[in-house]
């Protein structure tokens, strides 16, 4: 795909019905040669739409029309492409937890936290936010800041009460700090200018954190997440989860980061695309839905359902597929056996 077709593949598909904003300018900038031109001057893994549109807003840039946005673009590629070049793509999103939720408070408490690709750490809060499943009655902190909502299907097992987490630490290429206004501005810039209400619980999920600043390190997943897991309180079950991050990674190093895990005492919850994890790819008991994009859940290589991107669904599985390989044997801490229950 060339850098015409990213931006108006990110304006069709990706900020339509989100971000109509977003949408005029990437689906404008895909049809300008001269800024296109520019755009391609970077490396490759740096031409991405939402990078551009993050930095342009980071350095005070208009993004209220093309004309203006393309101008200011052009005029100030020096600063743009250099603040592309410096920063990533690192959207960190606290409503994850929402996904994440139902397996960590099955699992035995209480818990040693420990994410990959954590960005900022505000997935490492999940005792900390309140949640609305369906219309049920709410479960957490009356008080919390961030409220949580996720619509859910299938025979999904609420949690009864939130997860107790007694360490918090992460691992990421570039580690943000949520006690530091240029990060934290950095990750405002990356919401989607039309999601207020994403932008508020970003700010108040870095509130929690700004509190009590989860432990992070700078570095590749496979040696920090073992180092990390061997630092977990004793005691404390130790979980590695990661979300939006696999992609990231070359199959190689996806596939030396699932051998890691497979031999590091704990448990491994992923939440990423269906593709992203060949194991829970190959037992998924179906495909995911046309023209939404989801995550795949799982515990342990097992899938257990669709997540829509942001934690706003849960769509739990009436069945698993059972290859005979997965880590877990086949009994999982939710007390069930998959294969047979769910
Ligand atoms: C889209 S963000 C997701 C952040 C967080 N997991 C969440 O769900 O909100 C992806 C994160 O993965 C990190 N990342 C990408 N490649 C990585 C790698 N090879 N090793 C460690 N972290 C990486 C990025 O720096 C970024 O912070």
């Amino acid at each position: 795909m060339d850098t015409a077709q990213r931006y108006r593949a990110f304006a069709t598909r990706e900020v339509h019905g989100h971000s109509a904003i977003y949408e005029e300018l990437a689906g404008r900038a895909a049809d300008d040669e001269e800024l296109i031109a520019l755009i391609d001057q970077l490396p490759e893994p740096k031409r991405q739409p939402n990078l551009l549109l993050a930095s342009v807003r980071f350095l005070g840039g208009p993004v209220d029309g093309y004309r203006p946005f393309r101008s200011w673009v052009i005029a100030h590629w020096d600063q743009v492409s250099a603040t592309m070049l410096r920063r990533r793509t690192q959207t960190n999103e606290p409503g994850r937890c929402a996904a994440l939720l139902p397996l960590l408070a099955s699992l035995p408490q209480p818990l040693a936290l420990i994410e990959a690709g954590a960005s900022a750490g505000l997935c490492l809060y999940p005792d900390r936010y309140q949640y609305r499943y369906d219309d049920r009655p709410p479960l957490g902190p009356s008080d919390s800041p961030v409220s949580l909502t996720c619509r859910t299907s299938g025979p999904m097992p609420f949690p009864e009460r939130l997860p107790t987490v007694v360490w918090r630490a992460g691992v990421d290429l570039n580690p943000l700090d949520v006690r530091d206004a240029d990060d934290m501005r950095w990750l405002e810039c990356l919401v989607w200018p039309e999601q207020r209400d994403r932008l508020e619980r970003l700010r108040n999920a870095a509130r929690i954190a700004q509190a009590e600043p989860p432990h992070l390190v700078r570095g590749d997943p496979n040696q920090a997440v073992r180092d990390l897991v061997s630092q977990a309180p004793r005691g404390a079950t130790p979980v590695v989860f990661h979300s939006a991050v696999l992609a990231y990674l070359p199959s190689e190093a996806r596939s030396a980061f699932a051998e890691t895990m497979r031999s590091i005492p704990g448990h491994w919850i992923t939440n990423e695309g269906p593709r992203i994890v060949p194991a829970v790819e190959a037992r998924l008991p179906r495909s995911a839905p046309p023209g939404r994009a989801v995550f795949a859940l799982a515990l342990d290589e097992q899938p257990v359902a669709f997540a829509g991107p942001h934690g706003q669904s849960l769509d739990w599985f009436q069945e698993t597929v059972d290859t005979g390989a997965s880590g877990l044997g086949n009994d999982t801490p939710l007390g069930l056996r998959l294969t047979d229950t769910l």
